[in-house]
């Protein structure tokens, strides 16, 4: 349905869990999220009715967030029973990688469409560095777990860190020579423990195209700008939040694991959806798309007007 801007909404983000097995520096406390109680998360019951309810209003695309997706217990049956879902045509999930080995082809067969996995940095020690607990070495396993599974127009997520990843811009860059993936280089967002970062933390998308001058224009994809290296087999996505570039073209609504509707990233506006009928839901998921505001002010304020982490709202 369309809300009061005339944007088309047809695209759910769905977060299953606040958990998360890293413990990324700009996105997570070292001692990591309060375990909430079995009965705050919502249950696959629950997930499925929010997204029939999203569907019977015009969502078809779905995508299954976090904190980290797939330490959820069940992902995989999950996907399943949300792929299902009359209306939805396209199941994507963003994952963090480490536990694709074992899960990309399970995902795969159980209609999962397409995989977005973040990775900051491409070198061991930094990745245990801003993980503070990962290693690079699953990830890289990982990734290759979900080609040979079949997925294609594999995304990769890279956050840009100022002056912790931005030297490996042109590695990232270079992946795409060879690799059919869009490398996507995402604004790091003030928000939760970063938003109290120095400003030289921040850097603008833009920052990519001074670091390698061959990358050309090649249209977009969704939120990203798309560019591409000659004769390169994969794409490079410039992902511009805090430019407030895309609200204008916002197609999307949020669930948190809680189970609130969040009509924008950036406002505090929630509405509860737990403990509702289909049509209640339906309605309670109309006026939230009906709340939906033209844009953020984060590039006037500087900082989002959520008090939630990225964790607890499903990046
Ligand atoms: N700004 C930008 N991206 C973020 N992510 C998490 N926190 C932030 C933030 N403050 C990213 C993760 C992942 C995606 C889900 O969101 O790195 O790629
Ligand atoms: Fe986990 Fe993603 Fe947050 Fe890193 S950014 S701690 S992978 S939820």
């Amino acid at each position: 349905m369309e809300d009061t801007f005339g944007r088309n909404i047809r695209y759910l983000r769905l977060s299953v869990t606040e958990l998360c097995d890293l413990r990324c520096r700009y996105c997570m406390a070292e001692e990591g999220v309060c375990k909430r109680g079995h009965e705050e998360l919502c249950s696959f019951e629950e997930l499925r009715d929010f997204t029939a309810a999203a569907a019977a209003l015009g969502v078809t695309k779905l995508r299954v967030t976090g904190g980290e997706p797939l330490v959820r217990r069940g992902i995989v049956e999950l996907c399943a029973m949300l792929r299902a879902v009359p209306g939805i045509e396209e199941l994507c999930l963003t994952t963090n990688g480490t536990r694709l080995e074992q899960l990309a082809a399970p995902l795969k067969a159980a209609g999962v469409d397409r995989l977005n996995i973040s990775l900051d940095t491409l070198r061991p020690e930094r990745y245990r560095e801003i993980t503070r607990t990962g290693k690079l070495e699953n990830v890289l396993r990982g990734i290759e777990a979900a080609e040979r599974a079949g997925f294609e127009n594999i995304k990769l997520n890279c956050v840009l860190l100022g002056g912790m990843n931005d030297d490996e811009i042109g590695d990232f860059v270079r992946l795409t020579a060879k690799k059919p993936w869009q490398v996507r280089f995402i604004e790091l967002m003030p928000m939760g423990v970063c938003a109290a970062w120095p400003p030289e933390r921040f850097l603008p998308a833009q920052e990519v195209l001074s670091r390698v001058p061959e990358l050309r224009p090649a249209g977009r994809s969704g939120v990203a700008q798309l560019y591409l290296l000659p004769g390169a087999a994969g794409t490079v996505g410039l992902i511009e939040p805090m430019s407030c570039a895309f609200c204008a073209d916002c197609t999307r609504i949020r669930i948190t694991a809680d189970g609130k509707l969040k009509p924008c990233l950036h406002s505090d506006a929630e509405l509860a959806l737990r403990g509702l009928s289909s049509a209640e839901l339906e309605a309670a998921i109309r006026r939230g798309i009906l709340m939906k505001l033209a844009r953020h002010r984060m590039d006037e304020t500087g900082v989002t007007e959520t008090h939630r982490g990225m964790f607890a709202i499903g990046g």
